[in-house]
């Protein structure tokens, strides 16, 4: 059933996998997640936050004195984990998650954080806009939490002005253009979080073998009618912010191929989607309301006889045909949603190969999916 989790494409593909590190002597403690100082990377550039390194390959080793024979790799020097500078701009709902699933990681150092209002979540380093942020830090990664109408903006400032990689929460941008505006630049150095794709019980979906999926009918509920106008502010509209969440659970499932019908009026939505899947193709049905007391999400997909159902909101699933139970999928109880979202998708994100949901060829594709949708007039 599952797509997306596929081979990466050249476009989506992160900056190469680091140099393999030459063979260690006995006892070195390198791990998968520790990248090695022999690692060969962007020219470091002195700055505030990164002192001047020794050189990689010092001709007697600053380790233990130990100097390498000629013809033997040299060691790698223990302890030195690359880590990733990253700066956080917007600084509300999301930028929680963001911060909380930052702080479990050892290879991240937090730099900065920007936001014109919201104060300092932290004792770091805070400034009132990117450019000022910029001017005195130079992350590897930028993480742009900001409302949407503005991801075009700062996303183009990142790639203009660093070689940092950029990760901007969905949707990446709301129209052809402001697209247009980012692919003309580093693209491979954006990424977006399409988080539902990360979600637990949607990747459990993907993995199924039941064949084709011939149905499926998706309802996102946020009780976002009690943010009043803030709502607007912050996720533009129910198709906006919702809908292409259920756009990014589709991509994880099925190939979607076309918004045929869009009707959005205040709270909610209702769209339907031409999807292709195992040579086969369908129509999804995707409703999005805003007027609920709770958060409640969840799609049902049908597999021939097969019945798919994913709770988003509690993150289990079950299928079954008949009367018969033929899977099953919960998760630990202990992780809350959006971390385990987020999780998954930052161990992606600074793996070496990223997955390609994450990538600008995918935040492209859903990006013209999502904006060709038109309101009947
Ligand atoms: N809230 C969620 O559960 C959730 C989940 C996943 C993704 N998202 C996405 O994350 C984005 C932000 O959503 P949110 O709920 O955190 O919104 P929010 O309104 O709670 O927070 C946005 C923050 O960005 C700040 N901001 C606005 N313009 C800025 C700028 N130019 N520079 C720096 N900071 C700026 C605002 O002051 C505000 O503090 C949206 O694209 C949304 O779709 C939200």
């Amino acid at each position: 059933m599952g797509r997306g989790a596929s081979r990466p494409s050249r476009s989506t593909r992160a900056a190469p996998p680091p140099t393999a590190c030459p063979p260690t002597r006995p006892g070195c403690a390198r791990s998968s997640r520790t990248r090695c100082a022999t690692r060969s990377r962007r020219t470091p550039r002195p700055s505030p936050d990164r002192p001047r390194r020794p050189p990689a390959f010092p001709r007697r080793s600053s380790v233990d004195g130990w100097s390498a024979p000629k013809g033997v790799a040299p060691p790698c020097i223990l302890g030195d984990v690359e880590r990733t500078r990253v700066g956080l701009v917007g600084v509300g709902t999301i930028a929680r998650t963001h911060l909380a699933v930052l702080a479990e990681r050892s290879d991240v150092d937090l730099l900065f954080t920007v936001d014109p209002v919201a104060a300092a979540p932290g004792p770091r380093p805070h400034y009132p806009d990117l450019p000022t942020a910029l001017a005195s830090h130079r992350p590897d990664l930028v993480v742009i939490a900001t409302p949407a109408d503005s991801h075009a903006d700062l996303a183009a400032l990142v790639l203009a002005d660093t070689d940092a990689r950029v990760l901007v929460e969905k949707p990446l941008v709301l129209d052809p253009a402001s697209l247009d505006r980012l692919r003309g630049r580093d693209s491979s150095r954006l990424f977006t979080a399409h988080h539902f794709a990360f979600s637990p019980e949607v990747r459990w979906a993907a993995s199924l073998s039941f064949g084709p999926v011939t149905a499926v009918t998706s309802a996102f509920c946020d009780p976002y009618v009690l943010k009043g106008e803030q709502a607007f502010t912050s996720y533009v509209s129910p198709w906006a912010d919702s809908g292409i969440n259920q756009l990014t659970v589709l991509a994880r499932l099925v190939e979607p191929v076309a918004v045929t019908s869009l009707a959005q009026e205040g709270l909610h939505a209702w769209a339907t989607v031409a999807y292709r899947s195992g040579g086969t193709s369908g129509e999804a049905r995707l409703r999005v309301d805003w007027r609920t007391g709770a958060s409640s999400k969840s799609t049902a997909l049908s597999c021939g006889e097969v019945e798919v159902w994913l709770d988003h909101t509690a993150m289990t699933g079950f299928a079954f045909r008949g009367g018969d139970l033929l899977a099953s999928f919960g998760t630990d109880g202990r992780t809350p949603r959006k971390i385990a979202h987020y999780r998954p998708l930052y161990d992606s994100l600074l793996s070496a190969t990223p997955d390609p949901v994450l990538g600008f060829d995918v935040a492209a594709a859903l990006t013209g999916l999502h904006a060709s949708a038109r309101t009947p007039s």
